[in-house]
């Protein structure tokens, strides 16, 4: 007899935003009029075109697959050369951090990514997330069978849940009891929060002291402006020997539709066996990408090396200043309202507390019936979030407009 992998049935509800979109069809199935209104702040996903540059670079990489001589089939399963090159050059060493091209091994997505590590860990780790949390860190660790049953909260048996509140700047401090595998993410999704180099100088500390690995998800590290704000976990020393950075393109060249992302595993970090030998990660990886991967399609990695390019890059930051620009008014809204409004400074995120006494999903059914917008409710992060909203700045200035005027008009 056949057998299913039963941990997906402690699952909770559907992954968020598939929740949110049913609930959003639900409501778009009476109201068609709401339909014809509808602008969607919720999913962090990508509007604006994509860059000239990487335009320019896929037809160029179509051109070459369409001739024998430059036809390209399977290529090295954790990225071409010139895209590895690219990206240790241009978004590490450039920087002062000692990153070798052969620690960097391209992806189709930082999702897939934090989901996919958890092949390289054994099932016994003691598992530190935050609170609120980007889910995907939750639910592949319960697909892989690492918690126990959830409990209506949400909150899963056997997890370290890290409470992000606003006392803590949405930062939690390191835990005193010991656990060996954190996932920390900066700038923060949902909360839009941004780590300080001493308070990810504590975490590296923590990690090294605990033989711990911190899984760092940087994939809005592009949103960054303050320039004392760390855009690497790298930037801390240390941190060689304890973390994995994912990174992302999708949110700085717009390629949540076109898919590529990178993983870095550094050659120094060494973790145990069960009988207690130290031994490097990056070989299990890239061990794992060889067998379950068979790496990204030449058009995109081109495109990919299109945005370290000057063109790409000032493309890049026109689309940053676009997102940041909808962020500063989104915050101004949420602000005029009298809500207590968080992060839209150095990440494209804006986390509001709802007004007192409502749920996060009875706000998020307010401003969908009343406003006509999607936003994110906070409580589907984690019960940390309950009583918030999140606003994502993903979105052209109109609708950003529309959506500060009618936020204002619910007269909160
Ligand atoms: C989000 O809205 O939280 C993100 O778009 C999800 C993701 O990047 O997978």
């Amino acid at each position: 007899m056949a057998r299913l992998n039963s941990h997906y049935l402690k699952l909770k509800a559907g992954y968020l935003f598939p929740e949110i979109n049913r609930r959003v069809k639900a409501f778009l199935d009476t109201d068609p009029e709401g339909a014809a209104r509808l602008i969607r702040c919720g999913i962090g996903d990508v509007t604006e075109p994509l860059p000239a540059s990487v335009r320019r670079a896929m037809h160029a990489a179509v051109e070459e697959m369409g001739a024998r001589e430059s036809f390209r089939g399977y290529g090295p399963e954790q990225g071409y050369e010139f895209l590895r090159e690219a990206i240790a050059a241009n978004d590490y060493r450039a920087h002062g951090i000692e990153i070798s091209n052969e620690e960097i091994f391209v992806s189709d997505g930082s999702k897939c990514d934090c989901g996919n590590i958890l092949d390289i860990f054994g099932s016994d780790n003691r598992i530190a997330v935050m609170d609120p949390v980007y889910p995907v860190y939750v639910d592949t660790n319960v697909m892989a069978g690492h918690t126990g049953e959830g409990d209506a909260s949400g909150l899963y048996d056997g997890l370290l849940y890290l409470a992000c509140t606003a006392e803590n700047g949405f930062v939690p401090a390191v835990p005193k009891e010991k656990v060996d595998l954190v996932y920390l993410c900066y700038p923060n999704n949902p909360t839009g929060a941004t780590a300080t180099r001493s308070q990810l100088t504590a975490w590296v500390d923590y990690a090294l002291k605990n033989d711990a690995v911190l899984l760092f998800d940087a994939a809005y590290e592009a949103y960054i402006r303050d320039p004392e704000i760390p855009r690497s976990i790298y930037e801390i020393p240390g941190a060689r020997k304890c973390a994995i950075e994912f990174r992302s393109f999708s949110k700085n060249g717009g390629f949540t539709g076109v898919r590529c992302a990178f993983t870095v595993v550094p050659k120094e970090l060494e973790c145990s066996t069960a009988s207690g030998e130290r031994r490097p990660l990056h070989p299990l990886w890239n061990r794992r990408f060889s067998t379950k991967f068979n790496g990204v399609s030449y058009v995109t990695q081109r495109a990919a090396e299109a945005l370290y390019s000057e063109e790409g890059r000032a493309e890049v930051a026109e689309l940053i200043h676009h997102y940041m620009g909808n962020a500063e008014i989104l915050v101004a809204a949420a602000k005029g309202c009298g809500l207590p409004t968080f992060g839209g400074t150095n990440a494209p995120y804006i986390w509001v507390h709802g007004p007192k006494g409502l749920t996060s999903w009875e706000i998020f059914d307010t401003v969908l019936k009343k406003a006509n917008v999607v936003v994110t409710p906070g409580s589907g992060f984690g019960p940390a979030g309950e009583g918030y909203f999140r606003i994502s700045s993903f979105n052209s200035r109109a609708n950003v407009e529309t959506v500060a005027a009618r936020l204002r008009a619910l007269g909160w």
